[in-house]
């Protein structure tokens, strides 16, 4: 946790969630209402088919919705994409952009992500922009230096606080069920903060840093007590209300 930074804990649904899982979203929803869960920000990024249904559901409750990946054009000739104008439309407030998996899936490059950031933030949301190396990188000692590639590509140069997560994400920790030791995500983390902060100066310090890859129940509250570590973004535990649920309350607890 960074002191005066409200943490965010995000989930992603990736390509999972049919409408029968709307009954997820509506619960986590009807939850995200606790007081426990006052001082955190909650952020779910179901499929955007769903995505409208969803934010329809949060209306009155502070559980956010947002898309998993946007055109870096308004609008166009560029079948089955979306843009960041049709997630606002549908009142999402976040885009998740760069995921490894489309930077694998879809090739895309640091400038490809950058460009999908800045519509992104264009259209009035945060973009959460995610890095991180492979295990490849990290056996050779390579970590630091992808990670520096790929912030300075990445992150647009009008990035600020307010606009702009950035959620580190080894590469090797997304779904395998490994997570790296607490003293390399805090080397990662503190890395990345003094990237962003000799870049954007305060609106670096205040930043939100966000870890993912294998956060689940049994681990949050240790990896969320990291310095500057801010939340945390959520790909399998977040599909299931009561883990994604105790993820954020183990992050709200870490506050005290
Ligand atoms: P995981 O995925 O929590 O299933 O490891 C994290 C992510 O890809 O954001």
């Amino acid at each position: 946790m960074t002191p005066n930074i409200r943490p965010l804990v995000a989930g992603n649904w990736k390509m999972n969630g049919l409408r029968d899982a709307l009954g997820t979203i509506n619960e986590i929803a009807q939850s995200s209402e606790d007081s426990a869960l006052s001082k955190i920000d909650m952020l779910l990024c179901p499929p955007a088919t769903l995505l409208y249904v969803a934010t329809t559901l949060c209306e009155d409750v502070p559980l956010q919705i947002g898309g998993q990946d946007c055109h870096a054009n308004k609008s166009g000739a560029h079948t089955g994409d979306i843009s960041a104008d049709m997630i606002a439309d549908c009142l999402g407030t976040q885009i998740i952009v760069g995921h490894s998996e489309r930077r694998t899936d879809h090739g895309e490059t640091d400038s490809e992500i950058r460009a999908k950031a800045e519509a992104a933030i264009e259209a009035g949301l945060v973009a959460i922009v995610c890095i991180g190396e492979t295990e490849e990188e990290r056996k050779s000692g390579k970590t630091l230096d992808v990670l520096k590639t790929q912030l300075a590509g990445s992150v647009p140069d009008n990035a600020t606080a307010a606009n702009t997560v950035i959620a580190y994400e080894p590469v090797w920790a997304i779904g395998t069920g490994l997570v790296p030791s607490n003293g390399d995500v805090e080397e990662a983390h503190a890395f990345i903060r003094s990237e962003m902060a000799s870049r954007f100066n305060a609106e670096g310090e205040k930043m939100r840093l966000l870890y993912g890859g294998s956060v689940k129940p049994s681990n949050a509250a240790e990896l969320m007590a990291i310095a500057n570590v801010d939340g945390a973004l959520v790909g399998g535990a977040s599909l299931k209300s009561e883990d994604f649920l105790a993820i954020c309350k183990a992050t709200a607890g870490n506050l005290g």
